[in-house]
């Protein structure tokens, strides 16, 4: 039977940058995020640190990798890099075997981003370049703190690497993002990637058969 994979516009009551975005980035740049790093995530991070930190390869963080299917592709694009995905879901990541690959260059995590990327901050690990591919943007005006550039975890997540690169089929979200990087010193622009581009991940193919717009945003450390 085949599926249905149409996907509907993301709908949002917020029609610009939030009123509320400058002040938050600002109070949560010098907070400390106290809650306590959940079990699991710190077993899988104790487990996954040797492999990070052994020899001298560049690394790569796919966050919210879902199924892992970038994982996989970035891993093949970069062979002498290690590739590192992550997401919270375990019946995303049991759907890997579709995607999986002969490249022994990654791995996939089940872990909670907000205490895995304090967990790599405490130990000064640091990404060539760090993938957040359609993160939940939490689109409603009330739910602004959920999104990562407007809570405690962003100070962890801008320390990681000095490249990022973030896609949305919410532009409103990446051009919120790139506002609040700013004040981490990075700058970016938000680009719509066009209908041609081969999916990166299954999220992005359902959107463009879909006919939605994807946007991209590449952020690079300013050094001045
Ligand atoms: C919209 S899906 C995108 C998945 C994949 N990147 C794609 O494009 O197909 C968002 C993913 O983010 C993951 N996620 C959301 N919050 C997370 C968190 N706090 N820690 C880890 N993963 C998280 C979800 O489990 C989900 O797989």
């Amino acid at each position: 039977m085949s599926r249905n994979t149409k996907s509907r516009e993301i709908g949002s009551n917020q029609l610009g940058v939030h009123e509320k975005l400058h002040s938050l980035v600002e109070r949560y740049k010098s907070t400390q995020f106290a809650r306590p790093i959940s079990e699991h995530t710190q077993r899988a991070f104790d487990e996954v640190l040797p492999w990070l930190t052994q020899g001298s390869s560049e690394l790569i963080l796919d966050a919210c990798c879902g199924v892992g299917q970038s994982t996989v592709t970035l891993a093949k694009q970069f062979p002498s890099a290690k590739v590192l995905g992550v997401d919270k879901s375990v019946h995303r990541l049991e759907k890997h075997h579709a995607y999986e690959a002969e490249a022994c260059n990654y791995q996939l995590l089940r872990a909670d981003l907000n205490d895995f990327w304090r967990l790599l901050a405490q130990h000064n690990i640091v990404f060539t370049k760090h993938y957040i591919l359609y993160p939940n943007p939490y689109p409603k005006a009330t739910q602004i703190q959920k999104r990562w550039y407007a809570s405690a975890i962003m100070p962890y997540l801008m320390q990681l690497s000095p490249c990022l690169e973030l896609r949305s089929n919410w532009k409103l979200y990446l051009e919120e993002f790139a506002i609040a990087a700013q004040s981490y010193g990075f700058d970016g622009t938000v680009v719509n990637i066009g209908p041609h581009v081969e999916p990166l991940t299954p999220f992005e193919k359902k959107y463009i058969q879909s006919n939605q717009t994807c946007y991209q945003l590449i952020l690079e450390k300013r050094y001045d």
